[in-house]
């Protein structure tokens, strides 16, 4: 085994029955050669004893925002710098809804707000909780600032409930959590260990003068969802992406593109050695046949203005067609015969599993933060019911590693 690297972690522990596993992540961290600190909220300590992980950790423990002693020592701006990296296992759900929000009131809120540190979190709730709409948009909402989420797992509750909302075992967590420093070092039962997965997100942008393009309304929210859910199934995971609002996520290489013909090179250029390739994009078919140099002007004699356009490569078939090719998907944005399309294209571009993606409903496909699927093969047809895209996205790397 390779000596790891020494990090600063701020391990967070908040109120919930998991805390006391909180524990075994403090042990394995410094295991690892981590220099740990923990910062335990009020609830935690209903639940954990900072004399526990004072005496696993080594360090003095952080409870109290406002703390004359810590103030003169290690107060929470310099524990924000101190950190290279921020885990928060167990996160409740009172906590991730502080968090979606920028909640400064105790120290650990404070803490989240003021590093610049990777932040992952390990949520831990009942399952109706987890389920809750409430729930997965405030996950939807610090997902997109970046947080990476770990978990949770699925099972029999403390509550004697049954469903997703258990935190992961410590050693799972720390092998999301520790990714590229340590990821081959730890145990992990992770469906794309070892796996490179390159997807495309997000529209393309193809220019029509200085300062008009032609395009459509991908958020990147499905490719990005699809990204983080490979990351955390340990996939090496690179992201070809178009102009879209959203942050890159952790331990991703992003590759930012506007139009489909750069789109086209960068995937080229990556696709080399790749297990799997997923195109979520939603590429223009068509550019301008000739981008003018200037503006384009309105003239007063002429009420109708002709732009001829010529067809894009197509990024997806040309993948396909690659003499050793990755297992290769595709997505279908339908509005009409949602299946009879999907298939045409499924065979057409000669896939493995096509997404047939209905935008024809209302909440579902492009913007939205939730979206229904049936994932096709040549033989399967598998329908996935309406939630939030990052479960979408778990399901669909699920049905992946299944068929590799
Ligand atoms: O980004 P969001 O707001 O979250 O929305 C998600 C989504 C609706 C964009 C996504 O779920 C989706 O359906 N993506 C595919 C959109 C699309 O353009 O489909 P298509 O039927 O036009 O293309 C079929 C497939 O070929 C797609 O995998 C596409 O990436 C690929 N393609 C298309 C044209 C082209 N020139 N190159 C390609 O690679």
């Amino acid at each position: 085994m390779s000596e790891p690297k020494k990090l600063n972690i701020l391990l967070g522990v908040t109120g919930g029955i998991a805390a006391y596993k909180s524990c075994e992540l403090v042990r394995r961290l410094k295991d690892l050669g981590a220099d740990v600190r923990v910062v335990l909220t009020s609830g935690a300590e209903a639940f954990v004893t900072p004399l526990t992980f004072q005496a696993l950790s080594g360090n003095p423990v952080h409870a109290e925002l406002l703390d004359p002693a810590a103030e003169a020592g290690m107060g929470h701006i310099e524990l924000a710098r101190w950190a290279d990296r921020i885990l928060i296992a167990p996160a409740t759900a009172n906590f991730i809804s502080r968090l979606a929000n920028g909640n400064a009131e105790d120290l650990l809120g404070t803490l989240c707000l003021a590093t610049n540190a990777p932040i992952a979190i390990a949520p831990a709730m009942n399952q109706a909780m987890w389920a809750n709409a409430a729930t997965q948009t405030n996950i939807d909402r610090i997902e997109q600032l970046g947080v990476q989420i770990i978990g949770p797992d699925s099972g029999i509750q403390a509550c004697g409930d049954i469903g997703a909302g258990r935190m992961r075992e410590p050693a799972n967590i720390l092998n999301d959590f520790w990714h590229k420093e340590a990821h081959s070092e730890l145990s992990t039962g992770q469906s794309l260990k070892g796996k490179k997965v390159v997807i495309t997100a997000g529209p393309t942008r193809e220019a029509l003068d200085p300062v008009r393009y032609l395009s459509n309304h991908s958020s990147g929210k499905m490719g990005y969802a699809l990204a983080i859910a490979c990351r955390n199934a340990g996939a090496e995971t690179t992201l070809v992406s178009g102009p879209v609002d959203l942050p890159a996520p952790l331990g991703i290489e992003r590759i930012s593109v506007e139009s489909c013909t750069q789109m086209h090179t960068e995937v080229m250029q990556v696709i080399k050695n790749a297990d799997i390739f997923i195109g979520t994009a939603a590429v223009a078919d068509y550019r301008a046949a000739e981008v003018s140099e200037q503006k384009i002007k309105k003239t007063s004699d002429n009420d109708n203005l002709n732009i001829q356009l010529v067809k894009n490569p197509d990024i997806l078939a040309d993948v396909s067609a690659l003499s050793s090719r990755p297992f290769t998907v595709g997505f279908a944005a339908e509005s009409e015969k949602l299946i009879e399309h999907a298939r045409l294209k499924l065979e057409r571009k000669k896939l493995d599993l096509i997404v047939a993606n209905d935008i024809s409903a209302a909440g579902i496909g492009f913007q939205s933060n939730e979206n229904a699927v049936t994932i096709l093969s040549a033989t399967t047809e598998d329908k996935i019911t309406q939630a939030p895209k990052r479960l979408i996205a778990e399901k669909i790397v699920q049905r992946i590693s299944e068929s590799l």
